[in-house]
């Protein structure tokens, strides 16, 4: 049974050095900024230009989204502003969302962010969302983003052939997901005040 709550209200997840907080019009400007960021736009395969008007608006809705859940990923110590972080397409009558992520600027990979937001935010989708199956896609040229979902337990499914055609070149698309029941790194979650939970990595090799 799907928990629409833990999405309507995603609880702020704080792991060794991050804060993910719900992601809302006050990162409007961080979003926009992350969005000028052309190599990003390609890696996550995006034609689309949005303009500061529609991203406004999909940030004043996400309060009411029963379907999905975005953090803003924070420098826990000093509140930077690294990225963004989202389940969304909830299918809830199989239990299942869709995982995607993106930090903030080029400057910021290759940090082990990815990582530490990834685990985290897995683990409150099988345990506070009640999610059986999280599914992703990455394109073929983006290994980086593949082996963090490797190390994080998402399996290889499978391949979609010429899935994006990035100025004139065809691209696949790989095809993963992480079930409830399959071996991930130990995520340990504990419930502080406010409804903060913190999500402490125990052991980071898959179990
Ligand atoms: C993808 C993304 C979230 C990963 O987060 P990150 O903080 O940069 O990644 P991490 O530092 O946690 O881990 C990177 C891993 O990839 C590995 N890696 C880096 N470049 C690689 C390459 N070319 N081939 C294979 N592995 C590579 C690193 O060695 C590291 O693995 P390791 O810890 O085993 O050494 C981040 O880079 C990002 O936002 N990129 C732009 C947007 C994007 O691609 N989003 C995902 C769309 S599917």
């Amino acid at each position: 049974m799907v928990k629409t709550d833990a999405l309507l209200c995603p609880r702020t997840l704080q792991t060794a050095r991050l804060r993910l907080e719900p992601l809302g019009v006050r990162h409007l400007e961080h979003v926009m900024q992350t969005l000028e960021h052309q190599e990003f736009m390609r890696l996550t395969g995006t034609h689309v230009r949005y303009t500061r008007f529609e991203v406004q608006r999909l940030l004043s809705s996400l309060p009411r989204r029963g379907d999905r859940a975005d953090w803003a990923i924070l420098d826990r110590e000093d509140g930077q502003y690294l990225g963004e972080v989202v389940l969304n397409d909830l299918d809830g009558y199989n239990q299942s969302m869709n995982f995607r992520i993106l930090l903030a600027h080029p400057e910021l990979v290759g940090q082990g962010y990815g990582t530490e937001a990834t685990n985290a935010v897995v683990e409150y989708g099988f345990h506070l969302v009640g999610l059986h199956r999280i599914s992703l896609s990455v394109y073929a040229f983006n290994p980086r983003a593949r082996r963090v979902y490797e190390k994080c337990g998402f399996s290889f499914e499978g391949t979609q052939r010429d899935a994006l055609c990035w100025e004139g070149q065809w691209v696949d698309q790989f095809l993963m997901s992480i079930l409830k029941t399959d071996p991930r790194p130990d995520v340990k979650l504990e419930f502080g005040p406010g409804g903060s939970v913190a999500a402490q990595v125990t052991s980071p090799q898959a179990r």
